[in-house]
C-alpha cells in the first residue's frame, strides 16, 4: 500500500519502519527532507522509502498517517489541499496542546473537509510503533473512526506494525482513545513503569 507520513518524528518515524518492513510503499512528508533523521528513515531502503513535502507526499499515497504535533493539525492538514476520501489516520493527542479553535485533532482535521479519519496508533508511547512485542505478547491497539472500509484499512496496517489491533466504534470515540493515553502517561511517568508499556486485554 501507499502510505504517506506527514511527521517524521517519533511516532512517524516508527510506523515508517514497521510499514516498510511489510513492504508498504511510504512516501514520507516533511518540512525538511534532508535532515538527519529523515535521510536515516529513506537510506534504510531506498526503494520503499523518499522525502518529499508534505502535499507531494500526500498525493503519491492513499493513506495519510498524521503524527505531528497536535496544535499544528490543522495548519498540517490545510497544507495536503484536497485529500479527497483518502483515508487519514490520526495518531495525535491533544490532551495536553490542543489546535487553537478546536476541541481536537479529530475537529481540527473534520474543519479541512474530509472525515475519513481513523484515529490509531495514539493511545500508548511511540516506543511500541517499531516493536509492539512484550515477549510473546502482543500489544493490544484500539482504533475508532466513521467508515468501515476506512477502519478495516487501518485494522490491516495495525497488524502488518505486529499489533493485536480492535475496532472500538465511530469518531464519538476519539476522546475515549485520548484519555487511553493520557492513562498511558499516568502509568509510565506518574506510576514509574516507564516509557516501555502497553495495554493488553485478558480474556478466558
Ligand atoms: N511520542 C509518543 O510517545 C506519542 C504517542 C502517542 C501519540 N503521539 C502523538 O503523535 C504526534 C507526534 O508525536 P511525536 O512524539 O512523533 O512527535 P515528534 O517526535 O516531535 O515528531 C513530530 C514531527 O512532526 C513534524 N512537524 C510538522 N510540523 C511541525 C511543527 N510545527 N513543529 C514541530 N514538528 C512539526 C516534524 O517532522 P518533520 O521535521 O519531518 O517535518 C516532527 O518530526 C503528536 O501529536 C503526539 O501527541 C505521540
Amino acid at each position: 500500500m501507499n502510505i504517506a507520513i506527514i511527521g517524521t518524528g517519533m511516532i512517524g518515524g516508527g510506523l515508517c519502519k514497521a510499514w516498510m518492513r511489510k513492504g508498504h510503499r511510504i512516501f514520507l512528508g516533511t518540512r525538511n527532507p534532508l535532515s538527519d533523521h529523515v535521510r536515516a528513515l529513506v537510506q534504510m531502503d531506498e526503494e520503499l522509502v523518499s522525502a518529499h513535502a508534505p502535499e507531494v507526499a500526500a498525493s503519491k499515497a492513499e493513506v495519510i498517517l498524521l503524527a505531528v504535533p497536535a496544535d499544528q493539525a490543522f495548519d498540517a492538514v490545510r497544507l495536503l489541499g484536497d485529500t479527497g476520501n483518502k483515508v487519514l489516520i490520526d495518531a495525535m493527542n491533544a490532551v495536553f496542546r490542543k489546535p487553537a479553535g478546536f476541541d481536537s485533532t479529530g475537529d481540527a482535521i473534520r474543519a479541512n473537509g474530509n472525515d475519513h479519519i481513523v484515529k490509531a496508533f495514539n493511545m500508548i508511547g511511540a516506543e511500541n510503533m517499531d516493536n509492539p512485542h512484550y515477549g510473546d505478547t502482543v500489544a493490544d491497539l484500539f482504533i475508532c473512526g466513521e467508515y468501515p472500509e476506512d477502519k478495516k484499512i487501518v485494522l490491516g496496517l495495525a497488524e502488518d506494525a505486529g499489533f493485536r489491533a480492535f475496532d472500538l466504534g465511530g469518531p464519538e470515540l476519539e476522546p475515549v482513545l485520548e484519555n487511553l493515553a493520557l492513562v498511558w502517561g499516568k502509568l509510565a511517568f506518574g506510576a514509574g513503569l516507564g516509557r516501555n508499556i502497553a495495554f493488553k486485554v485478558l480474556q478466558s
